[in-house]
């Protein structure tokens, strides 16, 4: 079979990321960028085609599925010309700016039928997945309580670049804690399913000269009487991400540094500690292998539009708590 090629929109770095893996894994890409030097940085390392608009990509014909890796508000209206001319898309996180954008999406794959991979890269991450293991097997017993926190100062993300380059800076092109950290909404959503209701902080608090909000924090109430508290911050040093899990019958700890599970199911501080070697690119290849087989024919797991569109109604009610102060019941 000749080589799958993919239309990579967006050539930023988690385009170029996407697009590093994809070759590795025997695929052809293309570039479309608005920004010329991005462009040139494309060309150069895949020795690849590059355009300066989708519409002309698209009009060239010849690829096999496309990758929208722009920033955020131009998730929507970038897949939907893909999805039309039945091209399967793998699309970055989050789905849009709005839950009412991300429905058109919905809509859209309904009519063309066409396959949609979505980002939520933290599924793919082995450490997680054996987290979400343990949770199943009831090795804390019934869990009570969950805290989630990402933090991590935006200066640090893509250093070299002036933060007013950086879409993440910006309110408009859906940048911002709440949109761009959904990852930690979409994993509680994975782990646990659909929450009751919240009441939501999202906030600018920090210096930081942006106009995305910098400071997130929830309060979750489940149904079946679990709580949750999930934090996220652009603004902190020492970066860190970690989820503690406390159940009736001990306590899972996940971390990415170290890259670790602790477990503790008795009185004194016992821990069980797994240590995993995997690095952050795996996720990403893990994403690009699966991607790959729909390209074949083969069904979207890990991650689709329905799972965007969970995160999507809870990044909503996160808004309009913050807006009215509020709690927000959950359909
Ligand atoms: N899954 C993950 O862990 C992960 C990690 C990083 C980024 N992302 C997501 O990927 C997307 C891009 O993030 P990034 O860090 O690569 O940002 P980036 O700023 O590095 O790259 C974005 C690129 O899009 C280009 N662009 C701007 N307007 C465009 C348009 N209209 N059409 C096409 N391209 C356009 C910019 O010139 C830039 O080169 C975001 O949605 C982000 O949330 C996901």
């Amino acid at each position: 079979m000749s080589k799958r090629h993919i239309l990579i929109v967006g050539t930023g770095s988690i385009g170029l990321r996407h697009g590093r893996n994809l070759t590795a894994l025997g695929a052809r890409v293309s570039g479309m960028d608005p920004r010329p030097d991005r462009r040139a940085d494309f060309a150069e390392a895949f020795d690849a085609d590059t355009f300066e608009d989708l519409e002309t990509a698209l009009g060239s014909g010849g690829f096999d599925g496309v990758a929208v890796c722009s920033p955020t508000r131009f998730h929507v209206e970038q897949c939907i010309p893909a999805l039309e001319q039945g091209l399967p898309v793998l699309l970055e996180k989050p789905v849009a700016k709005t839950l009412a954008e991300a429905r058109t999406l919905a809509d859209a794959l309904a009519r063309t039928g066409t396959p949609l991979l979505l980002g939520y890269t933290w599924r793919w991450w082995p450490p997680l997945a054996r987290v979400r293991e343990l949770l199943a097997e009831g090795v804390i017993g019934a869990v009570r309580y969950v805290d989630f926190t990402m933090s991590a100062h935006l200066a640090d993300w893509h250093p070299g670049e002036p933060l007013a380059e950086f879409f993440m800076s910006s309110a408009e092109l859906g940048g911002g804690a709440l949109l761009d950290e959904s990852h930690w909404v979409d994993l509680m959503l994975w782990f646990f399913g659909r929450p009751d209701s919240l009441s939501a902080r999202v906030e600018k608090i920090s210096d930081l000269e942006i106009t995305s909000d910098d400071n997130v924090d929830m309060m979750i109430n489940f149904a079946n009487g679990l709580r949750a508290n999930l934090h996220l911050d652009l603004y902190g040093r020492p970066h860190r991400k970690s989820i503690r899990f406390i159940g009736e019958g001990g306590t899972i700890m996940w971390s990415e540094t170290p890259n670790q599970i602790a477990v503790c199911t008795e009185a004194g501080e016992v821990w069980r500690e797994e240590t995993f070697a995997c690095e952050r690119n795996d996720m990403f290849v893990a994403v690009a292998e699966e991607f790959l087989a729909i390209l074949d024919g083969g069904p979207v797991t890990t991650c689709g539009i329905d799972d965007g569109l969970g995160v999507m109604a809870l990044l909503e009610a996160a808004r309009q708590s913050h807006d009215s102060g509020r709690r927000i019941k959950l359909d």
